[in-house]
């Protein structure tokens, strides 16, 4: 079975739909989602009720969906994270509101498990080293993990004796299941290794592999929404960037 994998969307309706029609194109119809829906962006309502929309998904809770609902104290973000989830607080609805505070921290199926940050604190820490990927070992089972959070493109796996390899994971690169693995698929609206496009990949539960994808998107629509809301303008050249 082929899963679209995607994490960070953080309120970017335009790169969401852009990552959900290359799924359509390539067949895709099971989805996994890593958290982070609200946040940053200028569509947080939108992307709530897609996602709650969408067949076939799992979700798990990210730090910013976590902060809007009050589970998580402001103090833990910067002022414009601040900001931007607030101003996500005054556009959702009762049900989208509800649909995000009831995301879990963690999921497992028979096929992956699934967290926002990493499996022994999904919701803070950025899993970013082969030494964290070790340490977390023994906080999950069923591999792969998908991980997202840091919006990095990464993978990690047990090695040759028990020496963990990890990587950037590059577009249209199968990367082949071996041991416990864990695939952080980047971020949909918010990239950060220097690559604007939406971040997203595959994973093939049959032939077990994941393989990323970047997916153009416009970018100036979303900076343009932006600028009518008053956002801090930081969150806006970001995209052009992709940090
Ligand atoms: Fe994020
Ligand atoms: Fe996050």
């Amino acid at each position: 079975m082929k899963y679209g994998i995607f994490s960070d969307v953080h309120g970017n309706h335009v790169a969401l739909k852009a990552v959900l029609d290359f799924y359509r194109k390539n067949g895709v119809e099971n989805f996994v989602c890593c958290g982070d829906i609200v946040g940053y962006g200028p569509q947080p309502l939108e992307c709530a009720e897609t996602l709650r929309g969408l067949k076939n998904l799992v979700t798990v809770m990210g730090n910013h969906d976590a902060a809007m609902i009050g589970k998580m104290e402001l103090k833990w973000f910067n002022a414009n994270a601040a900001w931007a989830i607030d101003f996500a607080r005054t556009q959702l609805t009762g049900q989208a509101m509800d649909y995000i505070a009831g995301l879990p921290e963690r999921a497992e199926t028979e096929h992956f498990t699934a967290v926002h940050g990493s499996p022994r604190k999904p919701l803070t820490e950025y899993l970013l080293s082969e030494g964290q990927f070790l340490d977390n070992t023994k906080n999950w089972s069923v591999s792969p993990c998908f991980i997202g959070h840091s919006h990095m493109p990464l993978y990690f796996r047990e090695g040759e004796a028990g020496v963990p390899e990890t990587d950037f994971l590059k577009p249209a690169v199968k990367v082949f299941v071996t041991g416990k693995n864990m695939f952080n698929p980047g971020s949909v609206g918010q990239p950060r290794d220097g690559d604007t496009r939406a971040s997203c990949g595959i994973y093939d539960s049959d032939k077990k592999y994941f393989e990323l994808y970047r997916v153009f998107y416009d970018v100036g629509a979303v900076q343009k929404m932006m600028a009518a809301l008053k956002m801090p303008a930081i969150l806006a050249e970001r995209l052009s960037f992709g940090f």
